[in-house]
């Protein structure tokens, strides 16, 4: 699925890619010396070289799409500071500063809200709930979707709409192995989603189906392999290469899906959606 030629039937022509500036952060101190997810196994060694090298062609990736990518300095003793997703959520400029559930990850919120500070963002929130940022907020469009279950605490999704001023809708997840929002779901244009719904609540499956009627749904083989932890500027989807079926969903509603190996970071549950914070 990479990188696949144009077909002339595929609606492609109607895509556009939006440029977007994002943050990641170097994965220099990455391993896996803790379980917080059922992907995490601190007895499975874990190979740092392998991890940056990994890293690097995806962030070189957004590069030659046109993306813009600011890294954050890495931090000795937060392996899983990589997950640059987790570090705020930012909309319109306006950043809401993350809150770990696990005491493993607190010191990651701080370390990204001075980030911000530190590069002319104006308006910072300490939030007085937890969140894990982006990892459980995704914008669609002018709204804001919210997971809670296992790691946001669902007192924030009021926190962050009032903050914001856009309606936040909350989900909730059920299934340990996609415990954040970005592990189930993933936005792929102002409008149009993908998600696994095996991994919500039925009342959440429902608001998704009420909300998106014709999104790509995935199935139990492409949702196993991360799949739909994934990134789309409109038209590129990046997201990881097992995930075939979902590639092909995806070229027949005309994206361009590019096939990314991430397996270094899958050992500690997190693949290209979790490495990207988006900033705008
Ligand atoms: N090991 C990390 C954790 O469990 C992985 C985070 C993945 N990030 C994400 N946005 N889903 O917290």
């Amino acid at each position: 699925m990479n990188g696949a030629a144009v077909d002339a039937q595929a609606p492609r022509a109607a895509r556009k890619a939006v440029s977007h500036r994002l943050l990641m952060c170097r994965p220099q101190y990455f391993d896996v010396t803790y379980r917080i997810n059922p992907w995490m196994n601190p007895e499975k060694p874990t190979d740092a070289g392998t991890a940056l090298l990994q890293w690097e062609q995806l962030r070189e990736l957004y590069l030659s799409l046109g993306h813009t990518v600011e890294v954050i300095e890495p931090v000795e003793g937060l392996p899983d500071m990589v997950f640059a997703a987790n570090g705020a959520t930012v909309v319109d400029g306006k950043v809401l500063g993350a809150r770990f559930r696990h005491r493993e990850r607190t010191a990651e919120g701080p370390a990204y809200l001075d980030w911000f500070a530190r590069n002319g963002f104006q308006e910072l929130l300490w939030p007085e709930h937890i969140n894990e940022g982006e990892g459980d907020y995704l914008r669609v469009g002018r709204r804001m979707l919210a997971g809670t279950g296992f790691r946001t605490d669902s007192r924030s999704h009021a926190e962050a709409q009032e903050f914001f001023g856009i309606p936040v809708t909350g989900l909730t997840l059920t299934d340990p192995n996609h415990y954040h929002l970005d592990t189930a779901l993933s936005v792929l244009s102002a409008d149009e989603i993908m998600y696994y719904p095996a991994a919500f609540s039925p009342g959440s499956r429902a608001v998704l189906r009420e909300m998106f009627p014709d999104a790509v749904v995935a199935s139990d083989q492409d949702a196993a392999v991360f799949g739909l932890n994934a990134f789309s500027d409109g038209l590129n989807v990046l997201l990881p290469q097992a995930a075939t079926g979902l590639g092909e969903q995806l070229k027949e509603r005309g994206f361009n899906p590019i096939g990314v190996s991430l397996g270094e970071l899958l050992k500690a549950g997190g693949s290209v959606k979790c490495c990207t914070l988006v900033l705008s």
